[in-house]
Formats: C-alpha cells, structure tokens, sequence
C-alpha cells in the first residue's frame, strides 16, 4: 500500500513544487488525467473526429464506478451533472412544492446547499433552519424537534465546509424515511474519502462536484437519484437527450427518458467525463477505506502538532463526526495564512478560521511542514 501511495504521489506535479494541503477547495489534476485529456483530444482531432460510440462507452464504465462507490441500486439512478448545484437545484425546481410546505435546512451551510431551496419561500415554503451547538455538531435530536407533518424536504452537506463536521447520514435518512421526507445530501466534502450507502441510509438524492476530493476535472459531477424519487422529478430543463427516441430528429415526442438520464439534457461535458473516469477506477482500486484510514492518519499528527501549538481546532474531533477536514483559529489567521502562501504552503483561509485538508497523496512531511511554519 505504502509503495503504492508513494506511485500515486508521483502522478501530481503540485506535490513536488508546493506543500499542498487545500483539497477542500480544489485538487491538484494529476497526469493520469492529462494522459487521457491527450488521448481524448488527439481523437477529436483526428478523423473520424465525432468519438459519441467511445464516449457513451467510458460514460457507462463510469456510471457503473459510481455505482459501486455509492453503492447504488442501478447506474440507471445516475446522471452526470457539472457540478453539486446543479443536481440540488434538479430537485429544487423538479418537485410540486406547495404553499406551507417545509424545509429542513441547516445554518452555516455552503450556500450551494442552501439558494437552490430558499427560492421555494417565494412559492410559500417555509425554511425550518437547525443551528449545530457551540461545538459544531448537528444532533439527531435537534434534528427530529423540527420536523413537522408539513415537513416535505431535508437537505444536508456530508461534511460541512468549515468545520468539516461529518453527518449522520444513516441516522438522518432513517429519520426522513419514517417521516416520508424527501433526504438531499450535498457530497462535495465527502464523496472520495469517506464510505456512503445511499441505500442503508435512505438517501434521494445525492450530489457531488469532482473537483475537490474525488481529483476530477472542474466541470464533472454527478448525481444519484433514488428509484422512489427518480419518477416523481420532472426535469425543469428540457432538451433534445430528454427523450427517448432522441436521435430521431423529425418525429417529436415528449416521450421522456425514465432514468436519470433524462436529466442530461443536451452536448455533455465529454471532455471531463471521458478523462476523470481514470482518477475513480484509481480511487476504488485503493479502496475507500483505505483512503480514509490514511488521511486520518495524517490528520492525526496534525491534530496533535496543533495541539502542542495551543491552537484551538473547531472540528469536531469524536469519531463518528470526524471528517478529513481540520479547521482551527488562530489570533491572527490572515497574517499565519499570508506566511504559509508566501512559504508555499497551500492551505484555506475561510470566515476568520484555516482549514486544512490532506489527501491520501500527501505525506507526513508535509503535514510537519505546515506545523513548522505555524
Ligand atoms: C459543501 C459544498 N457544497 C458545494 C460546493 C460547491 O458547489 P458547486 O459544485 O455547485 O460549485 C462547495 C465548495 O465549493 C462546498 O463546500
């Protein structure tokens, strides 16, 4: 395994020019996804130019990857999408929500989890907002007080941004399943690194960007559609993929795909698709759990230099909370950040706190390297 992380390190240029710890934000490309951009765009560049017949085949692969890392029921639950926003606002837009009807949102959220729901107010949906207590947590208990018979919709991050607290997703899907609510997880801080079941845990929707901890291209997401919801959505963009019969240009019939399908509308992002497929096959031959184990590892000798620097880490830290993210404060963030940047050192500075998020490429070095320089 050792050797193997060691192989993969080597596919990021980023690692040998920059101490980079900022995978929350964005990760470094790798040349396995240039090696493939190459060889997607020789083929686009070459005759017969049009590749559809070789990229419906990589999209297929990689629909069944992402199968097997949620553990979906079907690839036909999943659609891709350009990013987390887009497969929330699906939903958000997708549904007959009615005046009165309420929604369980959560306060300190990234605000892509949240406009794509605060648009329905205008429609008379009323936003239920769950506070997390002054250790960033989000308790179940806390959760189940605002549910309410009228309570429609649940939409929650895997892992928070800031804090990097993690969820109880099967808690929480088991609570929107007895209550019929409908259980949206926003994956972008999550997916990649850590395990999820969306049948165990009830989800109905679940959707993800690739470009931070999943190591895609910016632009390829995806999302995951639950059997039961996946019927009751109808797609507020329409276009000519939507349909069934969509090569046949003069016959026009609304006859709408059945699958998740029927939300990738139009001309996809090919490109991004067909190359960050490498990075999942790479991802899954790890194993999830694997990576997860050895970022929290290195979290750990983080969380413990922190400790003997006296900074104070705001992540929750017990286990069922702890995500790959480590945030803490400082008296003077701004300046420790400006001197990390100005060192090399790439880490986020984000509302007044830094936040630190190490991938499985990354070593104990560089993890002592930012401690030396706080
Ligand atoms: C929790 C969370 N959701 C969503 C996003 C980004 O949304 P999108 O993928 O729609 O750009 C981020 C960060 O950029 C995030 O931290």
């Amino acid at each position: 395994m050792e050797q193997d992380i060691l192989n993969f390190r080597k596919n990021f240029k980023a690692y040998e020019k920059c101490t980079y710890l900022n995978h929350a934000a964005i990760s470094p490309i790798s040349e396995l996804i240039i090696n493939e951009t190459n060889k997607f765009l020789n083929l686009r560049s070459m005759p017969p130019v049009d590749i559809i017949d070789e990229f419906f085949s990589r999209k297929d692969e990689f629909k069944s990857l992402i199968k097997n890392l949620i553990n979906a029921e079907s690839e036909k639950n999943i659609a891709f999408t350009t990013n987390t926003s887009e497969g929330l606002n699906i939903i958000a837009n997708g549904m007959d929500f009615k005046r009165g009807d309420r929604i369980i949102l959560f306060k300190g959220e990234f605000p892509a989890n949240l406009y794509p729901f605060l648009k329905l107010e205008k429609k008379g949906v009323i936003i239920d907002w769950v506070e997390p207590d002054k250790n960033h947590i989000i308790s179940i208990n806390d959760i189940e007080k605002k549910i309410t018979k009228k309570t429609k919709l649940l939409s929650i991050s895997f892992v928070q941004f800031l804090t990097g607290f993690k969820a109880e997703i099967k808690q929480i899907g088991k609570l929107c399943n007895e209550n019929n609510i409908i259980f949206v997880v926003d994956g972008i801080q999550g997916l990649g690194v850590n395990h999820i079941d969306v049948k165990e845990s009830f989800i109905d929707v679940l959707s993800t960007g690739g470009h931070k901890w999943l190591m895609w291209k910016m632009g390829t997401g995806f999302t995951y559609f639950s059997s039961k919801i996946l019927e009751k959505i109808y797609p507020s963009t329409l276009s000519w993929l939507s349909v069934k019969d969509s090569w046949n240009f003069s016959d026009i019939k609304l006859d709408l795909i059945e699958s998740a399908e029927k939300f990738e509308y139009a001309t996809p992002n090919a490109e991004g698709i067909f190359t960050s497929y490498v990075m999942l096959k790479e991802f899954l031959n790890f194993g999830i759990n694997q990576i997860n184990k050895r970022i929290l590892k290195l979290n750990n000798i983080l969380i413990k230099g922190l400790k003997d620097l006296k900074y104070e880490i705001i992540s929750p830290l017990k286990d069922n909370y702890k995500s790959t993210i480590i945030s803490f404060s400082c008296n003077d963030c701004d300046k420790i950040f400006n001197r990390l940047k100005q060192n090399n050192i790439h880490i986020s500075l984000r509302e007044g706190y830094l936040r630190v998020s190490p991938h499985f490429s990354n070593n104990e070095a560089d993890i002592n390297k930012l401690l030396s320089y706080l």
